[in-house]
């Protein structure tokens, strides 16, 4: 009987100490997760956080911080037939067309890429930005 206090003691111990270690590992990785979120047409998004990013932005983000929250998923994978950053062969006949009509490309979006990449919280000025950081790291 002695035996069985003891160990039902002991698991209630190991629960407890679980327990407190799962609370400080969920506060760990909320503490460390990144502010910014990428969001690929057909999967599911956190939106929240999407938003929180929109409404802190006062100041308008430069090519490569847009570049790497909405443009990235695709142009860094090929995901949707996306254009690679970098592939210099993919990108000489687009370039081409000259920086004017990209940057109204990626506005306005061009075959499976959505308007602005999908970046609702994008201004024009930061996704004319985000096709030269793309299109300069390109040629
Ligand atoms: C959901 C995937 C996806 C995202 C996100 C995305 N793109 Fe694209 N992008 C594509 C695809 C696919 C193409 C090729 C479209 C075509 O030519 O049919 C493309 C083409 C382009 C082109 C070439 C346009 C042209 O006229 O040839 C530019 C420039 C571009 N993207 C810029 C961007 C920028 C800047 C972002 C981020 C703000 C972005 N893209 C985000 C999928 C994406």
């Amino acid at each position: 009987m002695k035996r069985i206090l003891i160990a039902l003691a002991t698991l209630g111990l190991a629960t407890a100490v679980l327990a407190a270690t799962e609370a400080h590992t969920n506060a760990l990785i909320d503490r460390i997760k990144p502010s910014g979120n990428v969001c690929v047409a057909g999967e599911a998004c956190d939106t929240a956080q999407v938003v929180a990013t929109s409404s802190g932005a006062g100041a308008a983000r430069d090519g490569a911080t847009v570049y790497q929250q909405a443009c990235l998923a695709c142009h860094m994978t090929g995901a949707a037939g996306a254009p690679i950053m970098g592939d210099a062969a993919a990108w000489s006949a687009r370039i081409e067309k000259g920086m004017e009509t990209l940057i109204a490309n990626s506005i306005s979006g061009i075959g499976a890429m959505p308007a602005k990449g999908g970046c609702a919280n994008c201004s024009d000025d930061e996704i004319a930005a985000a096709t030269e950081y793309l299109v300069n790291n390109s040629r």
